[in-house]
């Protein structure tokens, strides 16, 4: 008995858990992304489009991440004609991966 509900709670922990980093990746591109780069991923003055962007639908997760973890500014810009550059340190870890989910997901949907 006690078995069981410890293996019922591990699977609703689990559920949630992964319904809530879900909607994370959603929640933090809205508070943090779009400014920049647009609701929808549709880019504009102060940031690429990152919605049909190949960088994000072709890309490896893990060079996306090195761009939010550590910006693009300077010499290493890839857009000349954007004037500023990606701020690095906006996001955690664990919330850069939620992030590269919704951008490799929902957003280009
Ligand atoms: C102050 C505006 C600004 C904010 C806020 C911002 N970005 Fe950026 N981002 C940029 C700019 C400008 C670039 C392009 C830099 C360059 O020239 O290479 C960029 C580049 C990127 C790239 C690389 C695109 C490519 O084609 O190489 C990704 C991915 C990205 N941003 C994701 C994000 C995410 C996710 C967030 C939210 C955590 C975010 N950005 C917040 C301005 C911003």
């Amino acid at each position: 008995m006690i078995r069981q509900t410890l293996l019922i709670g591990l699977m609703i922990l689990f559920l949630t858990a992964q319904a809530g980093w879900a909607a994370d990746g959603a929640k933090l591109y809205a508070e943090k992304c779009a400014a920049c780069h647009g609701a929808k991923g549709e880019g504009g003055p102060t940031g690429p489009a990152l919605k049909g962007n190949p960088f994000i639908t072709r890309g490896k997760p893990v060079d996306i991440k090195k761009v939010l973890l550590e910006g693009r500014q300077g010499p290493d810009k890839k857009y000349p004609n954007i004037p500023v550059g990606m701020p690095k340190g906006l996001v955690s870890d664990a919330e850069a991966d939620a992030l590269v989910k919704h951008m490799q997901g929902d957003l280009q949907k």
